[in-house]
């Protein structure tokens, strides 16, 4: 699948959300989310993030390489909710994420 990585953290644009065709992009406390299992590789959401924090699982950066895991952690209480848009907002972030210091501008 693909993942979203540590420039969304505070960022949190989305336009990444709109291009999505199974709506499997989900908005955690500070970051937003792919489901691995729902993604279906369409690669929409790629190009429209305007901090690029959007990458094809096997083309993350070297030092982004711990948010394939995050990606898949941030699913563990949810299971596959099978859309993000009735769910809404989930005020959770794994712990990568939560321990880092304020981010973006
Ligand atoms: Fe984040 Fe980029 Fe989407 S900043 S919310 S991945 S458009
Ligand atoms: Fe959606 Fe992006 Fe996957 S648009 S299907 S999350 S590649």
């Amino acid at each position: 699948p693909y993942i979203i990585a540590e420039p969304c953290v505070d960022v949190m644009d989305k336009a990444c959300i709109e291009e999505c065709p199974v709506d499997c992009i989900y908005e955690g406390g500070r970051m937003l989310y792919i489901h691995p299992d729902e993604c279906v590789d369409c690669g929409a959401c790629e190009p429209v993030c305007p901090v690029e924090a959007i990458y094809y699982e096997d083309d993350t950066p070297d030092q982004w390489t711990g948010y394939i895991q995050a990606n898949v952690d941030f699913f563990d209480e949810l299971g596959s909710p099978g859309g993000a848009a009735k769910l809404g907002r989930v005020d959770y972030d794994p712990p990568l994420i939560k321990a880092l210091p304020p981010m973006g501008e």
